[in-house]
């Protein structure tokens, strides 16, 4: 490098360095170069590897990093409560929510400020109530589809299955992220709603919207729209790095949205056709969009965390949990309310900990005049965040609440006192927290027990021994993450009654 060339670079470091606010007053923990670029994390972003980046600097640096010049990481109860709680839904979202917009809309997930997302959140909130969801007709279809899948798993038997996803060529259609398919389009549209474990081109559908390669190509459009639009031929066709379009979904949700007659109470469609606020303004497109936000929300995520936790209780390590479930749920009946199986509760709530299905960051912005966060001021202006892997992943020695956070052990989930309790739940963050957290809890976790019930009772799991440890590791899709290797291959033996 010249003597110039050298003068030039320190100058221009010096004046970033001083015009940024958060850098003037930095103490920030954190690597040097993140004061200075973004690209690094850029790097991790792009090539799929953020959400495993950012906790290797949590785990070097601690609960505060920065991890670009205008962009620090978080993952302590108390900074997560900040950002995402505070005055009821937190801090507003950024940009990058614009990425999920559909046609073109904006829905309840990706409006961008506190009033407008309350506005919608109003609408839609009642048919995702737990009290809507364990009643009647969604408790019942989510069953019936959960045996539909033993049924299937019998069928396979030791030959294997592939949970993650199967070839639809062969016709093996026992996937999770069918049958989590086939649930949240009953919760939305019954009875229009899928049956993808059993019926080819309904499976199609979810094959589309799960097999999500589109990571880089949105990235770019988010990052440098110009740069985008002229590469855009170049990345699909040369590169491989596709745009995401889901044609199939699109037309099925468009359709289905615009019935009205026989919709099942209990459904969105039927509180979007006939249930609305008499001054809400949603038109058709409104009304679809939010359907197809909400499917897509209820595919991957809840096909995902099931994936992984039946993956990890199948290993040898988990063994004794497997029989403890197993005997909990054969002392049980298809009658017993789900909610009364403590050690059920527990294996999912260690599942969620472990294999969070949104594990990433969750970028919000600090509102103007700045807050202490995590005891640090930060500028107003600043992308801040946390991610669930982080959160509920580091150790005491880290800042976090789980001893040997590694471990599986759904143990830790009945253990101690009511406060010990709250510590916990307070330090869970799979389905974020406040206002804007995950409208589809009660309905995933009911799919995620009715399925556990329904294997459990009956089978014991075994990994596939063709499948290699490294293929499970999470990879970074945009906003939910998957097995690396893109298989889960797992055995089904029945157990004897
Ligand atoms: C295990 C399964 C699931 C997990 C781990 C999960 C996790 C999350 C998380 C972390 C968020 C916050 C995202 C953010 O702030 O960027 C979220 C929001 C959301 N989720 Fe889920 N989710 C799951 C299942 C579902 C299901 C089944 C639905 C069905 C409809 C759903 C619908 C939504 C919607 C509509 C939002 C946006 C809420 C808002 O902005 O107010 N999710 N989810």
């Amino acid at each position: 490098m010249t003597p110039l060339l050298l003068l030039a670079t320190s100058l221009l470091f010096v004046l970033i360095y001083s015009l940024s606010p958060l850098l003037s007053k930095d103490t920030l923990p954190g690597p040097l170069y993140a004061r200075l670029t973004s690209l690094v994390l850029k790097y991790h972003e792009f090539t799929a590897t953020r959400t495993s980046y950012i906790h290797s600097l949590h785990l070097r640096y601690g609960p505060v990093v920065r991890v670009a010049p205008n962009e620090v990481a978080f993952a302590s109860a108390a900074a997560v409560k900040e950002i995402y709680c505070s005055n009821g839904s937190g801090y507003d979202k950024t940009e990058w929510y614009d990425l999920f917009k559909v046609y073109d809309r904006r829905t309840m997930f990706t409006t961008l400020g506190k009033g407008e997302h309350a506005k919608r959140k109003r609408v839609l909130a009642d048919r995702y109530a737990n009290s809507n969801i364990v009643k009647g007709g969604v408790i019942e279809g989510i069953k019936e589809r959960a045996r539909v899948f033993g049924g299937l798993c019998e069928k396979a038997g030791r030959e294997g299955v592939d949970l993650y996803i199967s070839d639809n060529n062969n016709n093996n259609n026992t996937v999770l992220h069918a049958y989590a398919f086939d649930c949240v389009t009953l919760h939305l549209f019954h009875p229009y709603s899928t049956s993808s474990l059993t019926n080819s081109k309904d499976s199609e559908i979810m094959l589309e919207v799960t097999f999500d390669s589109s990571l880089q190509n949105r990235l770019l459009s988010h990052y440098s729209p110009p740069l985008h639009r002229l590469l855009n031929t170049l990345l699909s066709s040369l590169l491989s790095l596709k745009p995401r379009e889901t044609p199939l979904a699109d037309h099925f949700v468009l359709d289905t949205a615009a019935l009205q007659a026989n919709l099942s109470p209990f459904t969105l469609l039927h509180r979007l056709h006939h249930d609305l606020p008499p001054n809400s303004s949603l038109d058709q497109t409104d009304k679809a969009a939010e359907c197809l936000d909400h499917m897509a929300a209820g595919i991957d995520t809840t096909g995902d965390a099931l994936c992984f936790l039946i993956w990890e209780l199948s290993q040898p390590s988990s063994l004794p949990c497997q029989r403890r479930l197993q005997q909990e749920l054969r002392s049980s009946t298809p009658d017993t309310p789900i909610e009364k199986l403590a050690y059920l509760d527990a294996v999912i709530m260690e599942g969620l900990r472990m294999f969070p299905a949104i594990p990433m960051s969750l970028p919000r912005y600090v509102p103007a005049g700045g807050r202490t966060i995590g005891g640090y001021k930060i500028p107003g202006g600043t992308i801040v965040s946390g991610q669930a892997y982080s959160v509920q992943r580091l150790g005491p020695e880290h800042g976090g609440v789980f001893e040997e956070p590694e471990r599986f052990r759904p143990e830790r989930w009945l253990e101690g006192d009511e406060e010990k309790d709250r510590e916990r739940r307070r330090s869970f963050f799979a389905f974020s927290q406040g206002g804007r957290g995950c409208i589809g809890k009660h309905l995933a976790l009911a799919e995620m027990k009715c399925l556990l019930w329904e294997v459990y009772s009956k089978f014991t799991t075994l990994p596939d021994p063709r499948m290699k440890a490294e293929e499970m590791e999470m990879a970074d899709l945009l906003v939910s993450s998957r097995p690396a290797g893109q298989r889960c291959l797992v055995r089904f033996e029945k157990l004897i009654s």
